[in-house]
């Protein structure tokens, strides 16, 4: 499939009807799968032949939605895991040893940084953080063993945009590999591959599935990077995709281009509300001709995504006020959802980094997070209001 457009990939891509001709793809809750003979049994287990053994390793289901995914973002394979972080670990689990050294962009979603910080560096893997946006940070913090290359675009929460082709060509030029965690564009906005990123990560828990319903992930790339390093490692270690999980992420990669289309012309009717509110500071949304990397945006995302992050004039206990005084908004740290999310990153999703790793990357206490859902948005902007009106 191809020739075919994002929105009949994401219907239609990827899923082989069974003999009962469903037209819905069907889920395979199965834990393993039988032989015809003991001769077909060790064959499937030498590799001589090709086929389920058991779904920590394959899935029907899950294959469905891996097929899915990779043409949507434009790779030859995918990997499903349990979770986001999940895919995360499974990536540099499978591409890394110890002596190796990662570049990573300071403005990544806080739990990798503790992954990276606490975890890889046990293993001898060593992360030298940079600002998202300063080239000349990037290309100073590389060694002679520097293995990859990481970020998030936009970032979380402050929706910092990177310059894809310029850290692809510096990453190209020191034989290292680009890694982007594209879970807030999803390859409806955005497909970093086509601007030389090697390989993609996402959290399938949020806008690929759509509804806050279940945790999941994915690694998007070369066949030469994914199946043996990422695969092979996710098949042993075991932090797999379920084929429920699959099945829901599949039904949510079928109307990811109308849903990311209207979170986006929501994010920015609210962003543009936000920046004439006289309680706010700052608005970030990369959609905005004030955001400091507009151009940038509009070069490798097709709209600014549904994410919009704003300072309130005040402090932590002004930021939560916004934040108690909604009513129907979801106080919650997921995002993505159809259901408008709001989250105080200082003290939630970014409070196990450290306080001054946290400043440093703006993530200041007056800073509150908008996942724009799909209610109306002027029923979003009242729910938003009432808190704000009372700082002013
Ligand atoms: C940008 C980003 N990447 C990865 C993750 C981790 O995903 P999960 O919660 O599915 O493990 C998150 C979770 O919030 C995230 O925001």
């Amino acid at each position: 499939m191809d020739n075919f457009e994002i929105e009949t990939l994401a219907i239609r891509a990827g899923y082989d009807q069974t003999a009962e001709q469903e037209n819905s793809e069907a889920i395979f809750p199965t834990s393993s799968f039988r032989y015809e003979s003991a001769a077909q049994a060790a064959a499937r287990f030498s590799g001589e032949e090709e086929g389920n053994i058991y779904s920590r390793f394959t899935n029907p289901t899950v294959r469905a939605f891996e097929k899915r995914l990779a043409l949507m973002e434009g790779g030859e394979s995918c990997v499903g895991t349990a979770s986001g972080m999940s895919a995360i670990l499974s990536t540099f689990m499978g591409l890394c040893q110890a002596g190796d050294h990662i570049v990573s962009s300071q403005s990544i979603f806080g739990t990798t940084k503790v992954l990276f910080t606490k975890y890889l560096a046990k293993f001898g893997v060593e992360v030298t953080f940079v600002s998202q946006t300063n080239i000349a940070e990037w290309q100073s913090a590389i060694q002679e063993n520097t293995k990859a290359f990481f970020l998030e675009t936009p970032s979380n929460p402050l929706t910092e945009v990177a310059d894809l082709s310029a850290l692809s060509a510096l990453a190209k030029a020191n034989a290292c590999l680009l890694i982007v965690d594209n879970c807030f564009c999803t390859p409806v906005l955005q497909r970093p591959l086509e601007q030389g990123a090697d390989i993609i990560i996402h959290s399938a828990t949020k806008f690929i599935d759509g509804q806050g319903r279940g945790i999941g992930g994915a690694v998007v790339g070369s066949a030469e990077l994914i199946e043996e390093p990422v695969r092979g490692f996710m098949r042993t270690a075991g932090p797999t995709m379920s084929a429920f999980n699959a099945w829901m992420f599949l039904k949510g990669l079928e109307t990811l281009p109308v849903r990311m289309r209207a979170h986006c012309e929501s994010a920015r009717e609210l962003a543009l509300w936000l920046t004439n509110h006289s309680a706010v500071e700052s608005v970030f949304y990369p959609g905005l001709e004030s955001h400091p990397q507009f151009e940038l945006a509009q070069k490798q995302q097709s709209a600014g995504g549904g994410l919009v992050s704003f300072k309130v004039k005040g402090s932590t206990e002004d930021a939560w006020s916004v934040i108690d005084n909604t009513n129907m908004l979801s106080i919650t740290a997921n995002l993505g959802d159809v259901k408008t999310s709001i989250t105080h990153p200082a003290t939630t999703t970014h409070s196990r980094v450290e306080p001054e790793a946290r400043l440093q990357a703006g993530i200041t206490d007056n800073l509150i997070r908008v996942s724009v859902g799909l209610e109306s948005i002027e029923d979003i902007k009242q729910d938003l209001a009432r808190g704000l009106d009372k700082l002013v």
